[in-house]
């Protein structure tokens, strides 16, 4: 039986660094609420010329200089993004042509901030049914270009960044599991509704959300996705080293884990410096907590996300 793993971990964070006080200068908020809100305490903005598939490159690159793989050696691209270069192509074919890999399949998942879940599962099961070897699993996001800088309900919490990783085959289980779950009832609680008609944007452009809506709905559905996760893999709670979970807010991330029963010591944060960047906080949390050498091979890790749509999803994996 073919398994996959992950082989390589990799992100990438624009360099201009926006801070609470930054955007207290803007709008009437403050460090103090964005804090004991959300727990953010600054975010990246990618540069006016960066695109996703900028970031995505940079990240990708570095997932395969830790997989010890060249671009030539992967047979697919998956890149999960809510914020794409264009409508089509894919911002996975426009990272594609970057890689120089002409020919190597590529295409985009679009589950918001759940969508690196999503990919990685899809990953998974392309490697196991032997439909593919190396897979790039990408989650990237510009979501500065999303908010209206003048609405201080949501313009706090989002920042840009990449984060990816290279998975491949294994005779040891890698990924053991994971289960996905959406309900298009709630898609109006976050959405950005806008759509090209005629040659005309018809909607509004902007990230809309209702907060607390949100964190009602976040807390129940990623404590019982994650829960079902580790009871079908058969792994009990007290086998899991650490929770990566999306970075959306600390409060969210507590609930969920205490719900699990998991001390925030096993948990991986890096909210305060990064604000959610949606489906690239989970692979840069990783990566990050790679790179300090936190997260170590041989470990149990459960990943969970969950964003508009609704769309959410938790992956258990031995890294
Ligand atoms: N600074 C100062 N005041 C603010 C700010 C701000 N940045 N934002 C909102 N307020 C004000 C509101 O205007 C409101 O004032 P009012 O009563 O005079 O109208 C007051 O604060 C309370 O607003 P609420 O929206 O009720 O604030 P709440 O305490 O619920 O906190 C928050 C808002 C942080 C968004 C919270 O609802 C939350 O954490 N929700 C989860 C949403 C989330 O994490 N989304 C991320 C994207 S989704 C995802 O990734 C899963």
């Amino acid at each position: 039986m073919t398994y996959s793993r992950i082989l390589g971990t990799g992100s990438y964070l624009p360099e201009t660094v926006m801070t609470n006080a930054m955007l207290a200068e803007r709008i009437e908020t403050s460090d103090e609420w964005i804090v004991s809100r959300t727990g953010i305490r600054a975010r990246h903005i990618a540069a006016e010329d960066q695109k996703t598939s900028d970031l995505a490159y940079l990240a990708a690159q570095r997932a395969l200089e830790s997989a010890g793989l060249q671009p030539a050696d992967l047979d697919l691209i998956i890149v999960a993004t809510t914020t794409p270069d264009m409508v089509f192509p894919s911002t996975a074919s426009i990272l594609q042509e970057k890689l120089g890999i002409p020919g190597v399949p590529a295409f985009d998942v679009q589950a918001v901030c759940a969508g690196f879940v999503y990919a990685l599962a899809t990953a998974n099961g392309y490697i196991k049914s032997g439909m593919a070897k190396n897979v790039l699993v990408v989650g990237a996001e510009v979501m500065s270009r999303l908010l209206d800088w003048g609405d201080r309900r949501t313009c706090v919490l989002f920042g840009d960044g990449a984060g990816a990783v290279v998975v491949g085959p294994s005779d040891e289980p890698g990924i053991l599991h994971a289960k996905l779950a959406a309900d298009g009832r709630y898609r109006d609680i976050l959405k950005t509704e806008a759509q090209i008609i005629g040659g005309e944007v018809e909607g509004t452009p902007y990230l809309h959300m209702d907060g607390p809506a949100v964190f009602k709905f976040a807390v129940k559905a990623l404590s019982d996705i994650a829960e079902k996760t580790l009871a079908e893999a058969g792994v009990p709670q007290d086998s899991v080293d650490w929770l990566v979970p999306h970075q959306a807010n600390i409060r969210i991330i507590e609930a969920t884990a205490k719900h699990l029963q998991l001390s925030m010591e096993k948990v991986i944060v890096t909210l305060p410096e990064q604000g959610n960047t949606s489906a690239a906080s989970i692979p840069l949390a990783f990566d990050h907590a790679v790179r300090q050498g936190r997260i170590q091979r041989g470990q149990t890790v459960l990943m969970e996300g969950i964003g508009g749509g609704f769309a959410w999803g938790a992956l258990l994996l031995r890294f």
